[in-house]
């Protein structure tokens, strides 16, 4: 079973030394992490992994390592200083800040799931998708679409005539919209929400702020409906270069001004000619960079799925447009569908199971603006994220090389929307020998996020094992326990509520709720939640100066260590550390010297741990728990006929390895070559 909240996988990363919140210190900054001893093992792994697929196993990509801080023209032509943003609107009551599209589209998500008027079109769909209701309103999106193109026209005139009564302040109501749409012939018999939902992915503007301006939302925190006008607000973090005082948006502040680079693929791009030339390169091939990205994002976090700062592992493929194609060349749409399956496989390769991720393509309204198809690989994440995109793979035409070039001929710059540029003094464009044509290639691009990957991979790989059942007394005892837990809990709950100074309160009566509906859900699932409850009451944000729960946690401690283990079934490839080499007697020094010397013989080659700080069966424990493959132990049966102790990590077997066999086994287990 891969992890079933967010929250064991932030506890195990930051007990174990994974991933730690930034500045903790000074409390922190908004969704920045740091990685730690194992954290940065792990990453460095998903990094040289994803390069091992795209560069190394291919015969037609370079890398490149770009600055991070570039031209300012780079973004202006790119399209990201005039689009690269969001929605936003502040809750004039309470003052919180909210992405509009999120607030609508979660406040239309949130009514259909308490029930009202969920239609029978959409209950299969939701069914399909249970933890992401998002996807969900997409699936039916694309669905309604598609067919019923006629009944749209008409609608959207009806939203227009709808949209004018409400800026021209005319009475008019949702209702009274949605009434309208009833007799249009052709238009789908769906819940007035599934057709909201709908409405504001295709007219997301219009429809936000006729909303909001109806006060049909409600501010989640003050619970009001009084909103500002929604404005765009730029992702991009902003810089200056050079010592600089000047008022924003004088001429020598824009001169000076530069951005923390929101994905990797511009730098690409400028060096499209320098890697074409150096490399002696002919298209097709492709462009790989790994680095760092950064979002100014106003909603970050789902721990470190979406973060402030972030690291991508992007390619840019260039290939030859399709009217330079010759007879059995591959087209763009082949291109497309040979990258999907490529990166899809690599994912597999490494452990993701095929229950838990899929490909979507992004509809029409949903692509970017330089994309002709994107393919997004989507993760199923524990808990209320659900599927969650951990890579798209985009068909970018010629759009990019098109935009940072000066001479782009016109009827390529109507098509693809583009202005002329008169800031590039270059044409990155190809002289194609065998087409005897110039040309812009176009690129697609595989885009994935190294932290996100990373996170999925520890969703995936954590595994809460009973190894052996409790005595089923054991287990009655502690039901009545934490029965009388949570009435205790309860009486807490209704006593901060009663409090009505929120500053007064001893405790949060929210958290304390969720806190209830964890445990006792989890509670139906013993013996096998055992390390889950341990892990709940310890940490759980609703369990904290609970009398009750401070006593139960050490028995509850107890049970699990005795009866369950924590495992990280990762792929050997990505386990920061492979192997772990222990000496039975610590205090034994022909054994210890042994143990040394093995770790002496590995080191060199990957992470090699020595730990003689506890007992065996704590230092297995502890190393199943980071997710180590292998450990060694030596014993006195070494000093005799030397051989070892080799146990596995995912079937906990153990078996006895002559030294001279030692090296071929552990590569072998560990998937290298021997
Ligand atoms: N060059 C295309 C591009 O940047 P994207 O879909 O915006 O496309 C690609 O980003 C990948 O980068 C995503 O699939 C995700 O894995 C990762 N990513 C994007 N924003 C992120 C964030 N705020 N935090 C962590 N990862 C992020």
């Amino acid at each position: 079973m891969p992890a079933r909240s967010l929250d064991q996988i932030r506890r195990l990363a930051k007990n174990r030394g994974f991933i730690f919140a930034g500045s903790a210190p000074y409390g922190g900054l908004g969704s920045f992490w740091d990685y730690g001893p194992l954290g940065v093992e792990m990453l460095n792994h998903v990094k040289r992994s994803w390069w091992q697929n795209v560069v190394y196993n291919r015969d037609d990509v370079e890398g490149v390592d770009c600055a991070i801080l570039m031209n300012r023209k780079v973004w202006q032509h790119s399209g990201h200083e005039a689009t690269f943003s969001d929605p936003l609107v502040d809750c004039k009551s309470c003052r919180a800040r909210f992405r509009a599209d999120h607030l609508v589209t979660d406040a239309i998500l949130a009514r259909e799931t308490e029930g009202e008027n969920v239609h029978r079109k959409l209950r299969p769909i939701i069914e399909l998708f249970p933890v992401s209701l998002k996807a969900a309103g997409l699936q039916l999106y694309a669905k309604l679409r598609d067919d019923e193109q006629d009944a749209e026209r008409e609608a959207n005139r009806r939203l227009r005539e709808f949209q004018d009564k409400v800026s021209n302040g005319e009475k008019t109501s949702l209702d009274e919209f949605f009434g309208s749409l009833a007799n249009i012939p052709g238009m789908p018999n769906v819940s007035q929400y599934a057709q909201l939902f709908f409405f504001v992915r295709r007219h997301p503007n219009e429809l936000r702020s006729a909303l909001l301006k109806l006060g049909k939302v409600s501010c989640p925190k003050c619970q009001k409906a009084d909103w500002t006008d929604a404005r765009n607000f730029n992702l991009m973090f902003q810089s200056h270069v050079g010592p600089v005082e000047a008022n924003k948006g004088t001429e020598e502040e824009l001169a000076s001004r530069v951005y923390l680079r929101p994905e990797t693929a511009q730098g690409i791009f400028m060096n499209f000619k320098n890697v074409l030339e150096s490399s002696r390169r002919k298209v097709p091939f492709g462009i790989a960079q790994i680095g760092k990205a950064f979002r100014n994002e106003i909603t970050p976090g789902n721990f470190t799925f979406r973060t402030r700062e972030f690291e991508q592992m992007e390619l840019e493929f260039f290939i030859k447009p399709p009217q330079f194609l010759q007879p059995g060349e591959k087209t763009d749409e082949q291109w497309h569908e040979e990258w999907v399956e490529q990166r899809y496989n690599w994912w597999l390769g490494l452990g993701i199971d095929k229950s838990r991720i899929r490909k979507r393509a992004q509809t029409r309204e949903e692509l970017a603006h330089y994309s002709k198809a994107t393919v997004d690989l989507e993760y199923l994440f524990p808990g209320s994220l659900g599927f969650g995109e951990i890579e798209g793979i985009a068909n970018r035409t010629d759009y990019d090389l098109s935009a940072h070039s000066k001479d782009v001929p016109e009827d390529a710059l109507k098509r693809l929307k583009l202005e002329k540029n008169a800031d590039s003094v270059e044409n990155l464009d190809y002289f194609d020998q065998d087409a005897k044509a110039r040309y812009f290639p176009w690129v697609i691009e595989p885009s994935c996020g190294a932290t996100r990957a990373m996170l999925a991979f520890l969703c995936e790989a954590y595994n809460e094992e009973l190894v052996k059942p409790p005595a089923e007394a054991d287990i009655a005892a502690l039901k009545t326990e934490i029965d009388a837990a949570i009435k205790n809990a309860e009486k807490k709950k209704k006593e901060a509520e009663k409090e009505k100074d929120a500053a007064q309160r001893k405790h949060d009566p929210v958290a304390i709720e969720a806190f209830i509906r964890d445990l006792t859900e989890a509670t139906t699932r013993l013996p096998q939640s055992l390390a889950e409850i341990d892990g709940m009451l310890k940490d759980h944000a609703g369990a904290q100066n609970l009398e009750l729960v401070k006593k139960l946690s050490p028995k509850v401690s107890k049970l699990a260590e005795d009866h369950t283990r924590l495992v990280l079934k990762l792929h050997p490839s990505l386990a920061p550390v492979k192997l772990a080499i222990f000496p039975l007697k610590k205090n034994e020094p022909r054994i210890v010297d042994e143990a040394r010397r093995i770790k002496h013989q590995f080191q060199h080659l990957f992470r090699t741990v020595y730990d003689d700080s506890a007992g065996i069966g704590k230092l297995y424990r502890r190393q199943d728990e980071i997710g180590t493959p292998l450990c060694i132990t030596v014993d006195f049966q070494t000093l005799e006929d030397n051989t070892v102790t080799l146990r596995d990590r995912d079937t906990m077997q153990q078996i006895r390895v002559p030294m001279e066999k030692l090296k071929h086994e552990v590569f072998h287990r560990l998937g290298m070559p021997v």
